[in-house]
């Protein structure tokens, strides 16, 4: 559910006309909305409020400082990625004590920055990390507070380019390592196994390959528990899938009343990695028509969004809603909606019945609220769109939109080469 809705055949979000807010902010627009965010996070967390818990939300999807402080005043942690993340959750007022750092390639400087600041847990992916956070805070004097990542060897049945719980994909520790890695820590006393963490994948629609990952988890927790060592937090990361078009992904509950009859008296707290469920039908991106043209075979829809404004389409093939924001009534009919980039892949749908626009006329493409703005480029010197976050009759700018001279300003002409 969320708060895009029409209202006499105008597109609204929550008390606001789509239209109102594309007169002043212009167009490619990200539209965020507060409550739908709010209600998204409310329902997933107190889903699990009979057990003891932390909702990390997943930073990637929508890092957006204003979406990060909506969140911190709901009482979301975080789970980041990368520095510049860290940065983020931060500035956004998340307390340190609930940011947990998963990734596999963390640098010298920001396992620093993450113990200085001191993060809840580190989420390790293999040795050689393992190695060098433990390095680090031996050098730093703070001891390192860690999970070891496993890769519990799951298939999530998703889109390949987002699972990441297989043997073949690059995340986490294989399961049969991960003892061990967890005994090599005793070597060094600065570092402390307090968790165990994994993720196996995105936009999952089905709930077992879920559970299938907690039960190896829970195995190897009791063999860690055998061997004296006391954890504490269980990290099952993030992945439950939204409706897009035709997908049934299980509601929050069903998921938690699934997870939480696997965990039921394991004196342990759940963190949980949420991005996409929390933020992607909480956002939109609103693009204006170009220009329509037609061949013998096709019609095409050009508008002012490309690719480099929501990637998804291109590199997933994702399929994303298309509606006008304005419904004249108009009849259908079958076109490719595609972007002003010199690419073919450029396109948001293909062969998509929508009903007849002409130059000026504005789309939203829906649930765009997740792996949107965060994956835009500057591709084809275009500058980044502007977003808005809406709380019901007030529209906040949350990020300017770019200008050329802010895309330039980084590069410098070789003295030699002035003219
Ligand atoms: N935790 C970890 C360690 C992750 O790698 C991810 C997502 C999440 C949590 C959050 O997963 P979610 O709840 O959002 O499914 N760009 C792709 C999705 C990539 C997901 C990467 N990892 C897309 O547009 O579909």
């Amino acid at each position: 559910m969320h708060y895009f809705v029409y209202h006499s055949g105008e597109l609204y979000c929550e008390g606001v006309p789509v239209r109102k807010i594309v007169e002043k902010y212009g167009t490619p627009l990200y539209i965020y909305s507060g409550k739908t965010i709010r209600r998204h996070f409310k329902i997933f967390d107190s889903a699990f409020e009979e057990i003891p818990h932390l909702t990390c939300y997943s930073v990637k999807a929508n890092s957006n400082l204003g979406v990060l402080s909506l969140l911190a005043k709901e009482g979301a942690g975080a789970d980041v990625v990368s520095g510049g993340e860290l940065e983020r959750a931060l500035r956004a007022g998340i307390p340190p004590k609930k940011i947990v750092f998963s990734g596999v390639g963390k640098t010298v400087e920001e396992i620093e920055r993450a113990l200085k600041v001191g993060i809840l847990m580190f989420n390790v992916e293999s040795a050689e990390e393992l190695y060098v956070l433990g390095e680090v805070a031996q050098r730093l004097q703070i001891k390192a507070p860690f999970a070891i990542r496993a890769n519990p060897d799951v298939d999530p049945k998703t889109h390949p380019y987002i699972s990441t719980g297989l043997r073949k994909n690059k995340f986490g520790v294989p399961e049969e390592e991960v003892i061990s890695l967890y005994l090599k820590a005793k070597e060094n006393p600065y570092l402390q196994p307090i968790g165990l963490d994994t993720h196996i994948g995105s936009q999952l629609t089905t709930i077992s390959p879920f559970i299938e990952a907690v039960r190896r988890l829970k195995a190897l927790w009791k063999e860690l528990e055998g061997l004296g060592f006391e954890l504490s937090f269980l990290d099952i990361g993030g992945g439950l899938g939204i409706i897009y078009g035709e997908e049934e992904p299980p509601p929050p509950e069903e998921f938690s009343s699934a997870i939480i009859q696997e965990l039921k008296g394991l004196p342990l707290t759940l963190i949980l990695e949420p991005g996409r469920i929390i933020v992607g039908n909480a956002g939109i991106l609103v693009t204006k028509v170009l220009y329509t043209k037609s061949n013998k075979e096709k019609n095409f829809v050009i508008v002012d969004a490309g690719m480099n404004d929501l990637i998804r389409p291109a590199l997933y093939q994702a399929y994303h809603k298309i509606v006008p924001v304005l419904d004249r009534g108009e009849e259908e009919i079958v076109a490719d909606i595609v972007g002003p980039i010199c690419e073919s892949g450029d396109f948001f749908a293909k062969e998509r019945r929508i009903p007849k626009v002409k130059r000026g006329d504005l789309l939203a493409i829906m649930s765009a609220g997740a792996y949107g703005f965060v994956m835009s480029s500057n591709y084809n010197t275009r500058p980044r769109a502007a977003e808005v976050l809406v709380e019901d009759d007030q529209v906040f700018l949350v990020r300017r939109r770019e200008t050329i001279e802010d895309l330039l300003r980084l590069e410098e002409i070789p003295e030699v080469y002035k003219i």
